[in-house]
């Protein structure tokens, strides 16, 4: 991987911890961090080493407090619309890696910090975490996607609650609500991320980047077309290794070695 200023990688048996590194302003999101983002997901995409991807924040205090609202503040209604543009389409990237992608959130994730959590696909909150979306509050809406995924991850009212008031919540109150998806004591939020990472990781990952791509696009379907694409991902599973491997070894009573590889040999 090549080296950043504002993110930390680390890779440990095939998966790349990504830690937003710029704790003296609680790792707020400037130009330079959405830029090596959208680098270093780039490049994990292409990694065959790397299976999955937890992303976190540095320090003990945020996973990011937002987008820099210091960058922001002398913006003009062209260059509103284009870093809202850059932060959207990195935050696509991470949602659309074809890797599991797990968010550690240690800390504050308020703006785009809980719009960057809910791009990936799991959220594990450590108990001092804390999320919300307190734009209105600076003069501005959500930009980076807050509108559109809080909407549909946790339902309009609650998106509407919560983007309205500005009010910030506590890990339990996002368990509850259904933003977050674990929730852990700090010390234990990596390994728990972890855990879950390797559990993923014993499966076939051909089968669960394919399950993210259909979960992914059939959420914006209407349910006859999205019965229509399950259907098309369920078939293209059986182009694979995987597949053959997971049901031999089932009828041949031992457990599956898969090889992860898309197209049978
Ligand atoms: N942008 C730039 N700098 C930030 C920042 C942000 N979003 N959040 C925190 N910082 C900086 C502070 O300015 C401060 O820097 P200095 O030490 O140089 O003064 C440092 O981080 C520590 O922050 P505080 O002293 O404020 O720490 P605190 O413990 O008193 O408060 C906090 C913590 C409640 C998270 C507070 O920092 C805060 O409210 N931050 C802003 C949160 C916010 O409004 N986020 C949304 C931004 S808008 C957005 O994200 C738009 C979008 O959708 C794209």
């Amino acid at each position: 991987m090549s080296d950043y200023t504002t993110l930390l990688i680390a890779e440990e048996a095939g998966v790349a911890i990504v830690t937003i590194n710029r704790p003296k302003a609680l790792n707020a999101l400037n130009s330079t961090v959405l830029d090596e983002l959208s680098a270093a997901f780039d490049e994990l995409a292409a990694n065959d080493a790397v299976k999955a991807v937890i992303l976190t924040g540095s320090g003990e205090k945020a996973f990011v407090a937002g987008a820099d609202i210091t960058e922001m503040k002398e913006m003009n209604v062209v260059e509103g619309k284009l870093f809202a543009e850059k932060g959207q389409n990195v935050f696509l990237k991470v949602e659309q890696c074809p890797k599991p992608v797990i968010a550690a959130v240690n800390g504050f994730a308020l703006g785009g910090g809980c719009e960057l959590a809910m791009a990936c696909d799991i959220r594990i909150a450590s108990e001092t975490a804390k999320f919300g979306q307190p734009e209105v509050g600076l003069g501005i809406v959500p930009g980076f996607g807050g509108t559109q995924r809080l909407a549909r991850l946790i339902g309009r009212g609650m998106a509407k609650l919560l983007i309205y008031t500005a009010d910030i919540i506590d890990a339990q109150e996002s368990l509850r609500v259904g933003l977050v998806q674990k929730v852990t004591a700090p010390e234990g939020l990596l390994d728990e991320a972890k855990s879950v990472t390797k559990r993923i990781l014993k499966k076939s990952s051909v089968a669960v980047s394919l399950a993210k791509d259909a979960i992914n696009r059939g959420v914006e379907m209407d349910i006859p077309n999205a019965m229509q694409y399950e259907a098309y991902i369920f078939g293209t599973c059986f182009a694979s290794e995987d597949q053959q491997e997971g049901m031999t070894a089932f009828v041949e009573k031992r457990k599956p070695s898969f090889s992860g590889r898309f197209v049978k040999k």
